[in-house]
């Protein structure tokens, strides 16, 4: 049984910069009903600045005297979800916060006010700016609640939305502790799934979405993620219901997860509206087709049989019933997702399955369910070799830059009012202050782009520093890890600063310095540079100088372009270009 499902941690980022049609397309397979996963709940991420997962989300208010409900791509899903059904439950939850929330400390609590405003506001923003009704908000993900917030945070939601209360938890392997039945609550597994999208996946999903309710009386199952659209070597590759993870081919794929989802999604709606509905899913999956990622899974067997149903009070005069089914098949791969066989005669309130191995089927009196379909989109290729942004956008349907992924930081779009010349469209890097983190984000600023397998690329960018004390920036090639390890990221880096000096080193924390030595760079004035990596030999050029040359034998062989700043400080990057053999 069950709802579902989101888009959060980032993993939605690169979904918004696919072309139309296929960026509807995918939409209408997670969302649209009777048609491939028809979700019923999306839960989203209230962006906080920092990292938590496989990049950052801006928050809709950067700075204590700043709000702007336009940011990021959550609002824009939540519009589309509920444009394809206007009965989706929307779900908020933090899992960051700005700095300026804690004054100071790593930690939202001790400003119970504070912290429950900057929720509220976002809130009332998404109604006050997308007409979009918050049906529920979390408290921390993964962290530790605090009594005092939930309290005051309850006094302001009590006035904007009807409260509603269930109990969630994360992985509960498909079990409920009896403390939480107690409550009479509704129980939900508010995170699941997480599992790598083949078919071993999809077992997954379809053993979970079936089991939490009927082991644990949990009434939704929230995939982790929605859709896996970020690079797939962030943490967790491809760990959503469908890929849709290259915008610059259009290429996305419908995995099994999806219509294990349509299984049981489709006929669920109708089935919560009326009580003399009949449904039935039967997972017949076997222990190894169908491990998630977590919790560990007790060996069982299960075997091919025949099975007799008998229905009881009002449904022992059902006819017949509606059958769908989905057969998993790892040797020939030649597996049947979501498909309606002929309806199965009932008599005398009793019919019979014949179950193989890995199946599951839906056997339900419900008439209506459909299963859609789109021609196949183009074919995946990898990320363009010559790519180039001048960030000249006028009015941006979303406040990041296509492609960029950010890992520490938040870099946007940005209109320079009073620039003369060149620079009057740029991107900015506007964190100025640690947020309050859900990983270990790193010291600088970090967002990367192209492709992990590139080598030998050369990066180059105008930059502009705004601070003068402490003001520095890089460009960077070969970049090998994003996430919750983006402090341990390692690559070519090459810095300039305002103090006058440059820096080459083979990690972001900037300590592996593999040459330094004077630039005479100072903030508020536009640089270029260019950093050209070719096997174990790079150089950089600064405003079309050669500034440094040197061997660069024991950083990474390859991973991502990518720009950045020394600290959470402002900056400017404009004419972005990356050429890659
Ligand atoms: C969860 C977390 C998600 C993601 C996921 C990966 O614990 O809430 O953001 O990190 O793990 O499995």
């Amino acid at each position: 049984m069950g709802g579902l499902h989101w888009g959060k941690c980032a993993t939605s980022r690169l979904l918004v910069n696919y072309a139309e049609p296929y960026r509807s397309q995918i939409l209408d397979y997670l969302f649209k009903p009777n048609f491939g996963a028809s979700l019923q709940i999306l839960k989203v991420e209230i962006g906080g600045d920092a990292q938590t997962t496989d990049g950052t989300e801006p928050s809709h208010m950067h700075y204590e005297n700043d709000e702007n409900y336009f940011r990021g791509y959550e609002w824009w899903l939540m519009r589309e979800a509920k444009k394809r059904n206007p009965n989706i439950t929307l779900i908020g939850l933090p899992w960051a916060f700005p700095g300026w929330i804690g004054r100071g400390k790593n930690w939202p609590y001790d400003y119970p006010d504070i912290t429950a405003s900057y929720v509220v506001s976002w809130i009332i923003g998404a109604k006050q700016y997308h007409n979009l009704e918050i049906d529920y908000v979390g408290i921390w993900n993964e962290r530790s609640f605090n009594s005092k917030y939930i309290k005051v945070n309850c006094i302001f939601c009590i006035y904007i939305v009807i409260l509603y209360i269930y109990i969630g938890a994360h992985y509960p392997g498909t079990t409920t502790v009896p403390e939480a039945l107690k409550t009479g609550k509704q129980l939900w597994s508010s995170e699941d799934y997480s599992t790598f999208n083949d078919d071993v996946g999809g077992g997954c999903w379809a053993r979970i979405l079936n089991q939490n309710y009927v082991n644990g009386q949990m009434t939704a199952t929230i995939s982790w993620n929605l859709v896996a659209s970020y690079y797939q070597d962030l943490p967790f590759g491809r760990d959503g219901l469908m890929t849709a993870q290259e915008p610059w081919s259009g290429n996305y794929v419908v995995e099994s997860p999806i219509w294990i989802t349509g299984n049981t999604g489709h006929v669920f709606d109708t089935f919560r509206a009326a009580t003399d509905i009949f449904l039935l899913t039967v997972n017949w999956g076997t222990h190894d087709h169908s491990v998630c990622i977590r919790p560990p899974l007790l060996p069982y067997t299960v075997t091919a049989q025949r099975a007799t149903f008998c229905l009881k009070g009002s449904f022992a005069s059902i006819s017949e019933l509606q059958v769908w089914h989905s057969k998993f098949d790892f040797k020939v791969k030649k597996p049947v997702y979501f498909q309606k066989l002929s309806p199965v005669k009932v008599s005398n309130g009793s019919f019979t399955l014949d179950l193989d191995v890995d199946e599951v089927y839906t056997v339900t009196t419900i008439t209506t369910g459909l299963k859609g379909n789109y021609p196949e989109p183009p074919p995946s290729s990898p990320f363009p070799k010559i790519y180039k942004d001048d960030f000249k956008v006028q009015h941006p349907d979303f406040s990041e830059a296509p492609d960029f992924a950010d890992q520490t930081g938040v870099f946007e779009y940005f209109i320079n009012e009073t620039d003369p010349g060149p620079h009057v469209y740029t991107l900015r890097q506007v964190v100025t202050q640690r947020p309050i983190t859900w990983v270990a984000d790193a010291d600088q600023t970090i967002s990367v782009i192209g492709d992990y397998k590139w080598q030998n690329v050369t990066v180059s960018c105008d930059l502009y520093m705004e601070e003068e004390n402490g003001g520095g920036v890089f460009v960077a090639a070969r970049v090998d890890k994003g996430g919750g390890s983006v402090r341990s990221a390692r690559g070519i880096f090459f810095w300039v600063f305002a103090d006058g000096t440059y820096k080459v080193t083979s990690d972001l924390s900037g300590q592996s310095v593999l040459a330094e030595g004077q630039s005479g760079t100072r903030a508020n004035i536009w640089n270029t540079l260019t950093l050209s990596v070719k096997g174990d030999n790079a150089f950089g050029e600064l405003n079309g100088h050669v500034l440094w040359k040197n061997a660069v034998g024991l950083v990474p062989k390859n991973g991502w372009a990518a720009i950045g700043t020394s600290s959470f400080q402002l900056a400017q990057f404009d004419n972005f270009a990356v050429q890659a053999e």
